[in-house]
């Protein structure tokens, strides 16, 4: 069995978990899950990072003293991560005292084998940074670039960490190590940082004048450790180092996982530090890339924080998960939009995945009774190619996800979600119930429910709700423990015919795309406000009068309105503006109707919705192809939109 650690960065508590957090989190619980469905042994750790200037700031400006402060908002950390699927398997503190521990004892070691030294030093500070700045760091006004403020000059004697002792040593394990740190653009950016000349030693402690809120030195009381210093042993002492049981199984299989912002304490102080300490280095430096808001930085101050539990409310906790590794090119910045969101949630997961399984259990419900039909030999799926699809299909997702390439891994699924799809079409079951070639369509619908599973297990990783909810509606049980990921990708027939399905299926309704709130204009209000004030008291209204135009109940009930699933939707052959329908009423066979849907829908974007359909509409031949009903449709400004029921209901169902 193969082992598997991964890690995020220990997250500042000066402010809110915002979606890039939730980004690092999501996608090392991704990892941790595939991981765990490839049966590795794993162990996942998140947390927060609680000393430092910053904190204290932090706390001061909440009128509240940093210990209060830090369990605070450690707790919304702690808090968030299971509310987003989040499987972690520790969540650690750099305030307690287990970590305190640690940090001493390996502190001590590196002082005892000569690698820390006092200096008295004379600087540029930065309080933004925590650090000291070279002259060469500053702007052309002499402020720090990311701060925007003059450094402060500062003079102390300090504990400083010789670091430069290593850099020859990191630079051959990089070498050697080619996926030591990546993507490879942040492993060449760390090899031109050693190439540019000596690394300065890193002044780790923090006079105790200036700074209370840290771990101790075990060698000066009158000093505290500097943040990072303290901060990335966190990684070692919740695996229990030097002498746990985690320690020994997992360090030396351990990925971090982080973004940009942070490579250089990551790719360079925190290896040198283990060195020197007498510890392995860990496995791989995974590093990705920063979310932007229109091409900007989220910040506070903007107004542009994403809070990733309005996104999840908003659109459901899949779906958000789904976009961000689908969306985000792994090390590259991408954009988030709540637009693009909505794309990929109408375009990849109601049209394609959602669809593709309302349609195939209506079928299965309609022509099997609800029950997995049995195709007699199991051994390979009804169409070759489709097989042979699958199976590139799943091994591709696997290789890419294991390299981070989340999007793509995602693409070569979604191939064979679109694929299978295409199946349906092709293979267009209800022409084989109506021809009663009953041998052929249970062993297309065995294939498509077949492939589903799989599809269920693979997505699994990114999509856990929606996978469990996939596996239930196929009447099985998501067995982690029993899911062999190898076996699953090459072989068929995993599916015991006879299993009864769930009664239907709507994994995602589609949602609307957001709408721009217009910016309130309280000059506008105000004026209306005075404009009210000004008018006479508003007369009683007059007693409604019986409108001419209203129908008796009895007129009402003549009309039979169902609902019912579009099982195929094709252009009609000699009117452009026409689709001919079939849709699935709950009756022997599909009804035909022909529908003015074309200049607005695409055929894909018909197939598997649920309709309303006027089920007692007398049939009418429209050039050529006879009607046998109507589906309800709402126009509105340069579109269309199709009733619809707001949850999954069986086929037939009456409209009352
Ligand atoms: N406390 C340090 C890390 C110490 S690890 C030993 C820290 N904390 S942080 O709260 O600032 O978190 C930085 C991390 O948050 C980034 O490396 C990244 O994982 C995540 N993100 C914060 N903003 C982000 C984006 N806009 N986009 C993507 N991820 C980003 O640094």
């Amino acid at each position: 069995m193969s082992r598997f650690s991964i890690t995020t960065p220990i997250y500042y508590v000066n402010a809110k978990p915002h979606l890039g957090h939730a980004y690092t989190t999501i996608v090392a619980d991704s990892l941790a899950r595939f991981h765990r469905l490839c049966g590795d042994e794993t162990f996942f750790l998140t947390g927060t990072d609680e000393h430092g200037d910053k904190i204290v700031q932090a706390a001061e400006k909440a009128g509240s003293t940093p210990q209060q402060y830090v369990d605070a908002v450690s707790a919304q950390f702690r808090d968030l991560w299971p509310a987003l699927g989040v499987t972690n398997d520790d969540f650690i503190r750099t305030t307690e005292p287990r970590h305190k521990a640690v940090v001493q004892a390996i502190l001590q070691k590196v002082y005892d084998a000569g690698d820390i030294y006092l200096k008295n030093y004379e600087g540029l500070y930065c309080y933004g940074c925590e650090q000291f700045l070279t002259e060469k760091d500053l702007d052309a006004q002499g402020c720090c670039p990311d701060h925007k403020v003059p450094p402060a000059k500062i003079s102390e004697a300090n504990y400083f960490f010789r670091m430069s002792k290593y850099q020859g040593w990191l630079k051959e394990h990089i070498l050697a190590n080619p996926d030591f740190i990546r993507p490879e653009r942040y492993r060449n950016e760390v090899l031109s940082m050693l190439d540019m000349g000596v690394l300065d030693d890193l002044c780790i402690s923090r006079p105790k004048t200036r700074l209370t809120w840290g771990i101790e030195l075990p060698f000066d009381p009158d000093y505290v450790t500097y943040v990072w210093f303290d901060a990335l042993i966190n990684y070692v002492t919740a695996m229990g180092w030097p002498d746990g049981a985690l320690f020994a199984r997992f360090w030396e299989h351990t990925d971090h996982l982080v973004a940009k912002d942070i490579l250089k304490p990551h790719a360079v102080f925190w290896p040198t530090m283990l060195k020197a300490a007498g510890l392995p280095v860990y496995r791989h430096l995974n590093v990705h890339g920063y979310w932007l808001i229109k091409d900007t930085k989220m910040s506070k101050s903007l107004g542009n924080v994403v809070e990733p539990l309005a996104m999840r409310d908003r659109y459901g906790l899949d779906a958000f998960r789904y976009f961000l590794l689908r969306e985000m090119r792994f090390g590259r910045d991408a954009s988030f939009s709540e637009e693009a969101l909505v794309g990929r949630l109408n375009a990849d997961l109601a049209n394609d995945l959602g669809n593709l399984f309302s349609r195939v259990l209506a079928m299965t419900h309609k022509y099997f009774g609800g029950q997995v039909p049995d195709p007699g030999a199991r051994t390979a799926p009804a169409d070759a190619d489709l097989g042979e699809l699958a199976r590139n299909a799943f091994a591709n997702y696997t290789t890419l996800f294991a390299r981070l390439e989340f999007g793509q891994a995602l693409e070569s699924l979604w191939e064979l979600v679109r694929a299978l799809n295409k199946y349906v079409d092709s293979a267009a079951p209800w022409a084989l119930f109506k021809q009663g070639r009953t041998d052929e369509l249970a062993a297309v619908l065995y294939t498509l429910l077949e492939m589903m599973r799989k599809v269920a297990l693979f997505v699994w990783p990114v999509m856990p709700g929606t996978a469990e909810a996939m596996t239930a509606q196929l009447g099985g049980a998501f067995d982690l423990a029993r899911v062999d990921l190898g076996a699953e990708a090459q072989g068929f027939g995993g599916l015991a015919p006879g299993t009864a399905l769930a009664a239907g299926s709507n994994l995602f309704p589609r949602v609307d795309p957001p709408r721009e709130e217009p910016a309130p204009q309280p000059a506008a209000e105000e004026k209306a406000k005075a404009k009210d004030k000004a008018k006479p008291e508003k007369k009683a209204a007059p007693a409604p009068q019986p409108d001419p135009g209203v129908i008796e109940f009895a007129d009402f009930q003549k009309l039979d309105l169902r609902v019912g699933t579009v099982l195929a939707a094709a252009p009609h052959p000699d009117a452009d503006r026409l689709f001919v329908v079939q849709v699935d009423l709950g009756e022997a066979a599909p009804r035909q109707v022909v529908a003015g849907l074309r200049e607005f829908f695409q055929a894909e974007d018909l197939v598997g919705r649920q309709v309303v359909v006027v089920a007692n509409l007398a049939p009418r031949a429209l050039r050529g192809q006879t009607s046998h009903g109507m589906i309800l449709a709402v126009r509105r400004d340069g579109g269309m939109e199709l009733l619809t029921a707001s949850g999954a209901v069986a086929a037939g169902a009456k409209v009352s």
